[in-house]
């Protein structure tokens, strides 16, 4: 059995059908990119794998699976256990979504023990324990220090260490590089890929860049819309596939040809 499976997918905001006949199939350990430009639905169809579609949207049509449950019809207890343990999601920008007014730590531990029934100090020894493991220096001072003291990239490794604190088996990627420079970009492509290979982690990762996809998934859906407007195994998208759309996406990509693909 697939670990997720969206099928027929529809999802609009309102009246405004935004995301049409969305299909996936993702098997355990496997990295899938959903590319596309700009408002082509790529964070709304991520978003509805963990439940949380933005302001006034729906799932209209179809469903999604994970472990061969819907989780269309879950409760708030059930997502509460799901979520952070076996499916999370990291952001284009963590710092952005962390509290500027607290320490790191502060936040750290606030997420630990929404998940677990564990003291402070357990909390912090644990979240001081994936920064580290997440190749931050010093994790002691970065849980000392306020978001804005940090770097992007660092923010960045924050929300992933975060994000793979209960070594959730679906990690979610919404453009989790397009904040950084391009060094930053590569360094924390990387460790994502290392999740997967450490952990089993499947990973979908959503870029607008056709280049950190090639590099990083074994399958990428193409999207344009609201629709799958290609798709395929990266070798397929990168040397075969013939669609006008694709190749202009990979045209846009001028490291690609020389293999620089982050
Ligand atoms: N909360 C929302 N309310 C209404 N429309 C939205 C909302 N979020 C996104 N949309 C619309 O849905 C479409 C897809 O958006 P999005 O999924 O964010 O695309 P992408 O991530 O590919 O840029 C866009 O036209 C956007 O304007
Ligand atoms: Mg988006």
């Amino acid at each position: 059995m697939a670990l997720l499976e969206i099928r027929h997918l529809d999802i609009s905001y309102g009246s405004r059908v935004t995301v049409s006949d969305f299909n996936l199939t993702l098997e355990k350990g496997r990295i899938c990119s959903i590319v596309g430009e700009s408002g082509s639905g790529k964070t709304t169809v991520i978003r509805a794998v963990l439940g949380l579609i933005a302001g006034g949207g729906k799932v209209t049509a179809g469903d999604i699976t994970y472990e061969g449950r819907s989780l269309l019809s879950l409760t708030d207890k059930e997502w509460r256990d799901l979520r952070g343990h076996d499916i999370s999601m990291i952001f284009q920008d963590s710092g952005a979504m962390m509290n500027q007014t607290r320490k790191i730590g502060g936040s750290y531990v606030e997420y630990i023990r929404t998940h677990e029934a564990v003291g402070s100090g357990e909390a912090w020894e644990k979240g001081t324990e994936m920064l580290g493991r997440m190749r931050l220096p010093d994790p002691d001072r970065i849980m000392r220090s306020y978001p804005f003291q940090l770097s992007g990239g660092q923010r960045q490794r924050v929300g992933i260490a975060m994000g793979m604190t209960y070594q959730p088996r679906l990690l979610l990627a919404d453009e989790p590089t397009s904040a950084l420079d391009v060094t930053t970009q590569a360094q924390i492509v990387r460790q994502m890929m290392e999740l997967r290979d450490e952990y089993g982690t499947s990973i979908i990762i959503v870029t607008h860049d056709l280049g950190v996809a090639s590099y990083m998934a074994d399958y990428i859906v193409v999207m344009k819309d609201g629709k799958i407007e290609d798709q395929g195994s990266r070798s397929h998208i990168l040397n075969e596939s013939v669609n006008a759309y694709t190749r202009k996406l990979l045209n846009a990509v001028p490291s690609l040809g020389g293999k620089r693909y982050v």
